[in-house]
C-alpha cells in the first residue's frame, strides 16, 4: 500500500483488491471499537453501489468478523433506490443479503429506507425522521454518523449525490429525493450537510473507470464534481483506494 498526500487530503492506494478491501475492513473494525468505546454504539452508514461487496466480505472473515460487538452496531445507508428490499438495486437490500444476515444483529439496530408503499418524497421524509429519532435531533440540527462510507462513480457522484441533480445545493434537509436525469429515476439520498456532520468518512473507490475522475479531484483545481464537496465539518476523511483507480494520479502525484 501507498500513501500520498494531495490536495489536503491522505490518500491510502492499495496494491490489489485484497489489500483494499483489507485496508477498508481494518479501518472499519477501528472506528466501530473507537465508537463503541467512547459511546457504546456505533452508527454507520453504509455506501451502495458494488464496491461495498468486497468490504462486506472482508468483514466476515476470520481476521474481522470476531473483532467486532456487532449488537452495538446500527446500520443506516447514505442512499438508497427507489425498490424494495428484495430487489437486487437495493443497497440496504444488498447489505442485509451480503453482510448483515451472517451477523447476530437485533433488528432494531437495522434502519433501511422504507420504500415499499411509498413514494419517494414519503420515503425520504420518512428516513429524516428516522435520523432524527435516533439521533436525538431538534431542527436545524444534523446526524452525526460515527462512520459513514461513501463510494464514487465515473462521473464524480457519491451516495446519489449526482452532477446537475438538485439534491446538491440541499441545506436545510437531512435526506432529500433526487431525480437523477442520466438514470431516469428517483433516488433517496443524504445531503451533503448530513453527510458532513459525520465523525469518520470513507470514501470507497475502485476501478479503472474512476482513474481519470480520481487524478482530476486530486490535481486539477477547475474541476467540480460532486464527490469534491464531501468536506467533514469536524470528521475525518479518509479516501481508500484500489490501485487501477489510482494509477492516472499515481502518474503525476509521487507518494509519501
Ligand atoms: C449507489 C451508490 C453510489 C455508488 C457509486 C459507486 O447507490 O449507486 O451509493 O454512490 O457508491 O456509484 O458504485 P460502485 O461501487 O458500483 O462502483
Amino acid at each position: 500500500m501507498k500513501t500520498l498526500l494531495a490536495n489536503k487530503a491522505q490518500l491510502r492506494v492499495c496494491d490489489s483488491v485484497t489489500e483494499f478491501a483489507t485496508e477498508a475492513a481494518r479501518e472499519f473494525v477501528r472506528i466501530v471499537d473507537e465508537s463503541i468505546a467512547a459511546r457504546g454504539r456505533c452508527s454507520i452508514a453504509l455506501s451502495g453501489g458494488s464496491t461495498p461487496g468486497l468490504l462486506y466480505d472482508r468483514l466476515l472473515s476470520a481476521d474481522f468478523k470476531q473483532k467486532v460487538d456487532w449488537s452495538k452496531v446500527h446500520f443506516f445507508v447514505s442512499d438508497e433506490r427507489c425498490v424494495p428490499l428484495e430487489d437486487e438495486a437495493s443497497n440496504f437490500g444488498n447489505a442485509q443479503r451480503q453482510l448483515i444476515a451472517a451477523l447476530s444483529i437485533p433488528q432494531e439496530n437495522l434502519h433501511p429506507v422504507l420504500t415499499e408503499d411509498h413514494t419517494p418524497t414519503e420515503s425520504a421524509a420518512d428516513y429524516e425522521e428516522q435520523l432524527k429519532e435516533f439521533f436525538g435531533l431538534r431542527d436545524g440540527q444534523w446526524p452525526q454518523f460515527d462512520l459513514l462510507l461513501l463510494g464514487m462513480g465515473p462521473d464524480g457522484h457519491t451516495a446519489s449525490l449526482f452532477p446537475k441533480t438538485k439534491a446538491l445545493t440541499e441545506t436545510r434537509r437531512l435526506v432529500v429525493e433526487n431525480f437523477v436525469d442520466k438514470l431516469q429515476a428517483m433516488r433517496i439520498t443524504f445531503t451533503f450537510p448530513s453527510i458532513n456532520h459525520a465523525r469518520n468518512i470513507i470514501v470507497l473507490v475502485q476501478g479503472k473507470e474512476k482513474a481519470d475522475v480520481i487524478r482530476e479531484v486530486f490535481t486539477d483545481e477547475t474541476v467540480s464534481y460532486p464527490v469534491q464537496q464531501v468536506k467533514p465539518i469536524t470528521g475525518k476523511l479518509e479516501w481508500i483506494l484500489e490501485k487501477t483507480a489510482a494509477e492516472q494520479l499515481l502518474k503525476v502525484q509521487k507518494t509519501l
